[in-house]
């Protein structure tokens, strides 16, 4: 029998405090991730939160600099990070009319966890940029898989990156680049597997 899930949440690993995820095939969780942007408002547990960063940091990572940076947003937090996508957006669009900056302002709210996750420079002089963005690439899509596995909804979204003033207002660097604004949630219904195209056409076998 698999232990329950709130004791793999909670049993202290090296994965992190909160321990590794529950127990889903990993290619059921791979297939059935897909990006749901409508969530319902009851809060993410601290503990769910907590594995989810602990399973994005279990990415491969050439030169073990751990490049991920996590600002978590929620709660009150969130207006924190409305209010800077709002400010982003006057800067660089100063024509956008003050009901859509509004809309912007409101957008984190729609979900109760959101998770920006940056990119520090490489440390090491040879590790390439390219490298160290590729590593935090994969810490976003484990955890993304790691929330479909919670039972979360999720959904990976672009922020401002070329905007060192909307880095700085949500806790990043801006040095350090912006890879995702993962928005997540509980859906609002259970999610089927959906469909996606295969992988003949973009693959070549060299026998
Ligand atoms: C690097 C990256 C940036 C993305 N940025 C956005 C975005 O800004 N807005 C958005 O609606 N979706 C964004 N997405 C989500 C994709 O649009 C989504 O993954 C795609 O439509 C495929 O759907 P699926 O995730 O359900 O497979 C982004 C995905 C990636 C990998």
């Amino acid at each position: 029998m698999p232990p329950a899930r709130a004791d793999l949440i909670r049993r202290p690993t090296s994965a992190g405090p909160a321990g590794p995820p529950p127990r889903m095939d990993a290619l059921e969780a791979l297939y059935g991730r897909q990006s749901v942007g409508v969530h319902r408002p009851d809060p993410v547990p601290r503990d769910v939160i907590e594995a989810l960063l602990a399973a994005a940091s279990q990415a491969p990572d050439h030169y073990h600099e751990r490049p991920w940076r996590f600002v978590v947003f929620t709660g009150e937090g969130r207006r924190k990070l409305g209010q800077a996508i709002a400010d982003s957006t006057h800067r660089c669009y100063p024509e956008v009319p003050a009901p859509a900056l509004a809309a912007e302002r409101a957008k984190p709210l729609k979900s109760p966890l959101a998770i920006a996750v940056g990119q520090a420079p490489p440390q090491h002089e040879h590790l390439q940029e390219i490298e160290s963005i590729c590593a935090v690439a994969c810490a976003v899509q484990n955890l993304l898989i790691a929330a479909h596995a919670f039972g979360l909804a999720s959904h990976w979204k672009n922020g401002a990156d070329g905007d060192p003033e909307f880095k700085r207002a949500i806790g990043l660097r801006p040095a350090q680049r912006l890879i995702a604004l993962v928005y997540l949630g509980y859906p609002l219904a259970p999610l089927p597997i959906p469909p996606r195209p295969g992988f003949a056409d973009r693959t070549t076998w060299v026998e």
